[in-house]
């Protein structure tokens, strides 16, 4: 039995997570296996109606679970970057969910927007760091005179505290942003990535960074991929700066097997991954911490355009949920839940309203449990 925390969030986001967890449900059962869901209101609603975000009480309490289910957050009604930091952010850190795991995978019945390319060509992972480089929310911007400040970096694995001096011109306006890596946040996410390439059988692993302009930190960044690729002899490696990445992930998407990236380029290739693996609906991701609780979601966000409509597509939610249960050990699940998803998509019967056909968000999901049906006769 697992202990779930069950966040849907607003928006889309209740709608895609109810057909996401029924299908986890019913698939675990066949297995003989039981999700105990624990589930939080935290969200716009929540936050507007009572004035509460995330309070580290619940915080500690999800430390003791195995591991958290979340839809999206987001409402026009809330100033933007309120409920990202205090919810999704605070999560991610206070929990140290260094590894943001993207699967790029083109499914059988879904089209690419790359001509020619099929689920052939388009199979690739992208795990990306999560928690430096220039997302250590250190910064600032100013106008005029001299200007000093201190900063504590508290977004990484030490603490430590940056001074910097300006004496700039009379109306002169700067803004600034610092990045940071370190040896010990780089090696344990390069890491992960040959560990996953081990454990899913793949035999490649793909650094992706600006080690020749921005030397000093991505060279430091490089080192590290070469060190650490000394322990996994069977392993080979390749090595691309993220400008020629954007195209060969249009031009050759075939090339990659697992792709290592630091935070920043990692937040754009993984939204060009989704887009060439067809759409947004489609794309789920992971927030790991091996050593503790991992948070599994949809890639897009609560789409309040078609709220309550029945439009969204559940099938980044439900292939999120797969990706859960393969963290906790349950990989017959796991894959179950990929295998028919995909056979229901290449059947094309049911086609999402996404992708232009009429399957509404809860037929999407019967369509499924229909099948995991037919698994048990
Ligand atoms: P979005 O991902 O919610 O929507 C972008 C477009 O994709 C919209 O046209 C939407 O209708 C469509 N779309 C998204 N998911 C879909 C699905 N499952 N099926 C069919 N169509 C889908 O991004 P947007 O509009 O920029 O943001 C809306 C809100 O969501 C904002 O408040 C934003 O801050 C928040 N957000 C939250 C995220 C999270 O909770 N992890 C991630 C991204 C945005
Ligand atoms: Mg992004």
């Amino acid at each position: 039995m697992y202990n779930i925390a069950l966040i849907p969030g607003d928006g889309i986001g209740p709608e895609v997570i109810r057909e996401g967890k029924r299908i986890i449900d019913f698939a675990s059962e066949l297995n003989n296996v039981q999700i105990n869901w624990v589930e939080f209101p935290f969200g716009a609603e929540h936050y507007l109606k009572k004035g509460e975000l995330l309070p580290d009480s619940v915080l500690e309490e999800i430390k003791g679970m195995d591991a958290i289910y979340l839809g999206a957050v987001g409402d026009p009604q809330v100033k933007p970057g309120i409920l990202e930091k205090e919810i999704l952010l605070k999560i991610r850190f206070s929990l140290d969910q260094y590894i943001n795991l993207r699967p790029i995978r083109l499914l059988q019945g879904i089209e690419s927007p790359l001509r020619n390319k099929t689920f052939k060509n388009i199979n690739f992972y992208v795990v990306r760091e999560n928690t430096e480089d220039f997302y250590i929310g250190t910064g600032s911007s100013f106008k005029g005179k001299e200007y000093h400040s201190d900063h504590v970096i508290k977004r990484n694995l030490f603490q430590s505290n940056i001074q910097i001096d300006f004496q700039l011109d009379g109306e002169e306006e700067i803004g600034y942003q610092l990045g940071l890596l370190t040896r010990k946040g780089s090696d344990r996410i390069i890491r992960y990535a040959f560990e996953l390439a081990e454990k899913k059988g793949l035999s490649k692993v793909s650094t992706v960074d600006k080690a020749n302009v921005l030397s000093d930190m991505y060279g430091l960044w490089r080192r590290v991929f070469k060190d650490v690729s000394r322990d996994f002899p069977d392993i080979s490696t390749d090595y691309y700066y993220v400008d020629a990445m954007t195209m060969l992930m249009v031009t050759n998407p075939e090339r990659f097997q697992i792709v290592v990236t630091p935070n920043m380029f990692g937040d754009i290739i993984t939204d060009l991954g989704a887009a060439i693996q067809g759409g947004i609906g489609i794309a789920a991701s992971a927030n790991i911490n091996p050593e503790g609780i991992s948070m599994f979601e949809p890639i897009h966000g609560s789409a309040p355009d078609i709220k309550n409509q029945g439009k969204a597509n559940p099938i980044a939610a439900i292939l999120a949920g797969a990706m859960m249960l393969d963290s906790l050990g349950e990989t017959k699940i796991a894959s179950t839940i990929e295998n028919v998803t995909q056979e229901v998509l290449k059947e094309g019967k049911i086609k999402p309203i996404e992708f232009g056909g009429k399957a509404s968000t809860s037929e999407i999901g019967d369509g499924i449990i229909k099948k995991l049906k037919k698994l048990l006769n």
